[in-house]
């Protein structure tokens, strides 16, 4: 595996390996890597001639300089763990990403104004903006992206479709911990205690789906069930919210939907969501 720290760098060599024929699979990460990136870099492997791998911590999609300096970045560990399976690792700096006098953004409309978009202002700006430039330098044939961030997923098809980038956006099933609870880099700033707390999430989940699959059919009182399994795990629970598959606003359940929550363990900002198809 080669570690390209400059953006040019890594250009060139994609360029190269389009006029060579060879198909990239891209995986964009902001590091402190688990076995769900590691599915992702594994499927990216079947699939494609080349991999790249990005860690970048991107400062524009953080709320608050607190989460943003709390983020892990154990890049040694990180290097080790997908050593064997990506050709090229992409490890830029924030300044070769955002050189002085950067002052362009991506804004993606509704999609991205709900649910995280209204409790995270900016983030998803942030996230579209640091993808696209990924995208642009990597030059994928397909880009791999777990569903435990579903709506970022949706957003990042929806900016490829609308912007024309020849693309494809592969969505990967969450990976989930014995206990059930999503994989996710934040997991290593959870106590022992409140770890054990979160794996209540992905049963309420399962309740909700529970709930679906016996018959009922309206939104609030699903919801309001959830809400009262994680409410003794949660001080601030964000939402709770049955949705279409695109992420509308529903009523009543009468067509495949997810079920997508964002809470607080301890100090702790989890994401999670079920699917659910008849
Ligand atoms: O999901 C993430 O880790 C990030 O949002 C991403 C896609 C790498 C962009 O910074």
């Amino acid at each position: 595996m080669k570690v390209i720290t400059k953006t040019n760098r890594l250009q060139k060599i994609t360029q190269i390996a389009l006029l060579n024929k060879n198909t990239i699979g891209f995986i964009p990460t902001m590091g402190a890597l688990h076995e769900g990136h590691l599915t992702l870099i594994q499927q990216a492997q079947k699939e494609n001639n080349i991999v790249i791998v990005s860690i970048f911590v991107n400062p524009k999609q953080f709320n608050s300089i607190k989460d943003f300096n709390r983020y892990p970045q154990p890049i040694e560990q990180d290097k080790a763990l997908i050593r064997d399976y990506a050709d090229y690792l992409f490890y830029p700096s924030v300044e070769g990403m955002y050189p002085d006098g950067f002052q362009s953004s991506v804004h993606v409309g509704k999609l991205a104004e709900t649910l995280e978009g209204e409790h995270r202002p900016g983030h998803f700006d942030g996230m579209a903006t640091v993808v696209l430039k990924l995208l642009h330098m990597c030059v994928p044939t397909r880009t791999y992206f777990g569903l435990k961030d579903y709506q970022q997923y949706l957003i990042v098809k929806q900016m490829v479709k609308d912007l024309n980038l020849p693309i494809k956006i592969v969505g990967v099933p969450t990976i989930r911990e014995e206990s059930k609870l999503a994989l996710s880099s934040r997991n290593q700033l959870l106590s022992l205690h409140d770890k054990t707390s979160a794996a209540q999430i992905f049963s309420a989940l399962q309740n909700g789906k529970e709930l679906i699959m016996g018959g009922e059919r309206d939104v609030r009182t699903i919801e309001k069930t959830i809400k009262t399994k994680l409410e003794p795990i949660s001080k601030k629970i964000d939402y709770v919210a049955v949705r279409s598959l695109s992420l509308e606003a529903i009523t009543s359940v009468n067509q495949d939907v997810v079920i997508l929550v964002a809470l607080y363990v301890g100090d702790i900002r989890l994401i999670d969501n079920i699917i659910v198809r008849f």
